[in-house]
Order: structure tokens, then C-alpha cells, then sequence
């Protein structure tokens, strides 16, 4: 059982009211490094509140990098795409975006530098970015089977085309960023669609970038402008309050400012097609990225199978789909999702675990899980394994069981979302 802090979650009857999230975490990430290696102060406002956003700052702090926050906004002093030499490794805490996607910066500099996590990001996979970043001239000491710590000896690049093996947008950002500092022109490919945020971060801060079909390309030597933003709402964050307030037919929930980015908003597709009723207003475009408010009422769900390019567009929204699942009157299915076994956690195998634990019948599938249909999940302890998607998650299922729920390890919502149990305590009627 995780140690921490344990939160309890009492059933409630709906989900209503409205709701403002920090800063998208995918997009946060982006913009600090960007602005990092950007000429002049980048001020960002809604930057993400999570410790993972928190870890990028801290290393580019390391980096020489000053940046200073007040209020609501962060402003980061870049100086352009020359970078210190950091006088101790970089500790990239929890987050693998932090670590891949730096990783594709520290290449191109003049010195050599080293970065770690903690001991969950320390089991994650590098080679997906060690394997590229060294074919464009890095070198990069890795610690048993690729893992972290990463020690990577910069210097020129140049440019590759390379087709990713793993459809995953942090290798794909680390590679165009990689590019940057590459000679000629660099292209990527991916198998299948992913988030675009590194593209449309590159082009806000005046980066020429081409995209054709699944292939961007970046040519080296470019300068980046120092841009002014405020981040759309995490659409990962809001999906626990939309799956949450899904579940009750009296529900009515609005959530403003949300990121509506089309390679992330697929979760509402998902939940519109199992019975949900949701609506979207106030359109706007921000640096490309689509923003809106969202209204979503709930009501009797039907089950989904997700498979193929909705698990890689879903793939941080899935904990909490599968922890709704027995809910659902004919269950969820979910395929293709072995991406899913070394995030965070396991987490088809935590998913699992904690839903068997709440009662409910679940078959777990080496790429993903089954979920029947028409089950009442009983209160329960649940364990988050450190993993902050889970501790959501379950929170989320409690909401709808038949006693309380004890959620040890609690405190892991901290890293994307620390404001997480006040705000669903206060959009919760009992
Ligand atoms: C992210 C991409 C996804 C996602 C992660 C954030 C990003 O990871 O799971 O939470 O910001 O690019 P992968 O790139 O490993 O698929």
C-alpha cells in the first residue's frame, strides 16, 4: 500500500456546477522550455500548478535559466538556445516529459550533463529517445535496459529523418527539438497520430514548421521569439470531473477555458457516444491551440470499446474510463493500450487490481483490460501505487459506491493536479 496521506471519498448524488483548470500540463512543459531557449521573457499565465511542471522549471533553474512567478504568471528570462552548464545533475523528479523532452535540448548543447528521477521514473523506458538522439550525433549512458539516470555528452547534431517505432509525442517533441540545434533539415514520423503541442508550441514561437500527414519537419539554426500566453485548462485534469459528473443523471457541469486541442479531446467523443450530453461554446484559438467551455450533463451510460489511434489519443484519459467502466450498462473494452504498463505505474494493472478490490469483475489483457458492464462497486481501500492518475481515478469511482472509499497515496494527485480533491469536494452534492 502506497504510504502518504489517505483521503476519504463518500458517495454523492451529482456532479454540478463549474470549474476552471490550471494550465495544461503537456502544453506548460512546451512553452517553459521554448521560452527557455527563446530570446527575451516569456510570460505565461495558468501555467500548470502540478509538481511535474514544477520539476521542467526547477532543471532549466539548474540550466541558468531565471524565471520568477507571481501571482497567476510565470516569466521565463531566455536568453536564446545557448544554455549553462549545470553544476549538479538535473532531478526531473516524477516526470518523463521532463526528462525526454529536455533530453532533446541538452543534446545540441556544448556540455555534458546528467539527469534522474525519482524511483518510478527511474523503471521508465529511454531507449525511444537514446536510440535517435544518438543516431543525430549525441551520446547518451544509460543505467540497466535504457532506464534512467541518462548522461548525455552534447554537442553538434545533425539532422536524421526517423520513423518512431512507439507512437509517443513526448519522443516526438525531444526529436524536433533535437532539431533545432541539428544541421539541415529533421523529420519525424510517427505511426500513428499523437498530441501536437511541440508543433504548434515550435510554430507560436516562430519556428518554421511543415507538417504532411504524420511527418513534421524542422530545419536547424532557427531563433525562437519569446511569446505571451495563457494555458487552456488540462483536458487530462477536467477528464476525471467529466467521467465523474457523467455517472449521475442529475449532473450538470461546466468547465471553462478547457484545452479543446482536437488530438486530445477525444474523451468527449468517447463520452457523447456512451449517452452522455455535452456541449461546447466559446470557441477560440490561442498560439493553435482550440479552447472552450464545455457543458456536460449525465445519464444512463452505455459501454465503449476503445482500440488502436482512440487508445493513443486517449492514453492519459484511460485510468478513469476503465474506473467508470462497471458502471456502464454493457462495459468497456479496452485494446492496444500496452503503452499504458510503463507510465507511471502499471496502470492496466493497478486499474485492475483497484477495481477488483472495489468488487467488480475485470479481465486483465497483456494490451489492456475487459470490464462488464452493470456492476456495483462496494467502498474499499484503494492503494495509488504513487501514481497520480490513479489516485484520481479511484476517487472518481468512489464517488458512485455503495460505502466510503480510503484513497492511500492521495498525495500523487500533486503532480498534475494538486487543487484536485477541494475542487471535486466542491463541485459535489450529496
Ligand atoms: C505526453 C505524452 C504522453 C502522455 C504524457 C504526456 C506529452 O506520453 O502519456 O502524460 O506531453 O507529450 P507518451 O509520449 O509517452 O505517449
Amino acid at each position: 500500500m502506497a504510504s502518504g496521506s489517505v483521503k476519504l471519498i463518500r458517495p454523492v448524488r451529482n456532479v454540478s456546477g463549474s470549474l476552471r483548470l490550471p494550465g495544461d500540463k503537456s502544453i506548460s512543459h512546451r512553452y517553459a522550455m521554448l521560452g527557455a531557449i527563446a530570446e527575451g521573457p516569456t510570460r505565461l499565465k495558468n501555467f500548470s500548478t502540478g509538481a511535474d511542471c514544477a520539476s521542467t522549471l526547477a532543471c532549466l533553474g539548474t540550466l541558468g535559466v531565471a524565471w520568477d512567478r507571481s501571482d497567476n504568471e510565470i516569466v521565463i528570462r531566455g536568453e536564446g538556445p545557448t544554455l549553462r552548464a549545470p553544476a549538479s545533475p538535473l532531478d526531473c523528479g516524477n516526470s518523463g516529459s521532463t526528462m525526454r523532452m529536455l533530453s532533446g535540448i541538452l543534446a545540441g548543447q556544448s556540455f555534458p550533463s546528467e539527469l534522474f528521477g525519482d524511483t518510478s521514473l527511474s523503471r521508465r523506458p529511454m531507449a525511444r529517445i537514446i536510440e535517435p538522439l544518438e543516431q543525430m550525433g549525441a551520446r547518451i549512458s544509460s543505467a540497466e535496459g535504457n532506464r534512467p539516470p541518462l548522461g548525455i555528452a552534447g554537442g553538434p547534431l545533425a539532422a536524421i529523418h526517423y520513423a518512431m517505432p512507439v507512437a509517443s509525442a513526448q519522443v516526438k517533441s525531444s526529436l524536433l527539438f533535437a532539431g533545432l540545434f541539428a544541421r539541415g533539415q529533421t523529420s519525424i514520423e510517427e505511426p500513428i497520430r499523437t498530441r501536437d503541442h511541440g508543433e504548434l508550441a515550435l510554430r507560436a514561437f516562430g519556428v518554421e514548421l511543415h507538417r504532411q500527414g504524420n511527418q513534421a519537419r524542422i530545419a536547424g539554426g532557427q531563433q525562437l521569439r519569446a511569446i505571451e500566453a495563457s494555458i487552456p485548462g488540462d483536458i487530462s485534469s477536467a477528464a476525471f470531473f467529466l467521467c465523474a459528473a457523467a455517472l449521475f443523471p442529475q449532473s450538470n457541469l461546466t468547465i471553462t477555458d478547457l484545452l479543446m486541442n482536437p488530438t486530445r479531446a477525444r474523451l468527449l467523443d468517447i463520452l457523447l457516444a456512451m449517452g452522455a450530453r455535452i456541449s461546447v461554446a466559446q470557441l477560440e484559438e490561442h498560439h493553435g491551440e482550440l479552447v472552450g467551455t464545455v457543458e456536460i450533463e449525465g445519464g444512463t451510460l452505455k459501454g465503449a470499446t476503445v482500440a488502436g489511434s482512440d487508445t493513443a489519443a486517449l492514453i492519459d484519459e484511460i485510468p478513469v474510463l476503465a474506473a467508470i467502466a462497471p458502471y456502464t450498462s454493457t462495459g468497456v473494452e479496452i485494446r492496444d493500450a500496452r503503452e499504458l504498463r510503463v507510465k507511471e505505474s502499471d496502470r492496466i494493472s493497478a486499474v485492475a487490481r483497484n477495481l477488483r478490490t472495489m468488487g467488480a469483475r475485470v479481465e486483465e489483457l497483456e494490451d489492456g483490460l475487459k470490464i462488464p458492464g452493470g456492476q456495483d462497486l462496494h467502498g474499499a481501500e484503494i492503494d495509488s501505487e504513487g501514481d497520480h492518475r490513479i489516485a484520481m481515478a479511484f476517487a472518481v469511482a468512489a464517488l458512485r459506491a455503495t460505502e466510503e472509499t480510503l484513497i492511500h497515496g492521495a498525495e500523487a494527485a500533486v503532480i498534475s493536479y494538486p487543487e484536485f480533491f477541494e475542487a471535486l469536494e466542491g463541485v459535489v452534492a450529496r
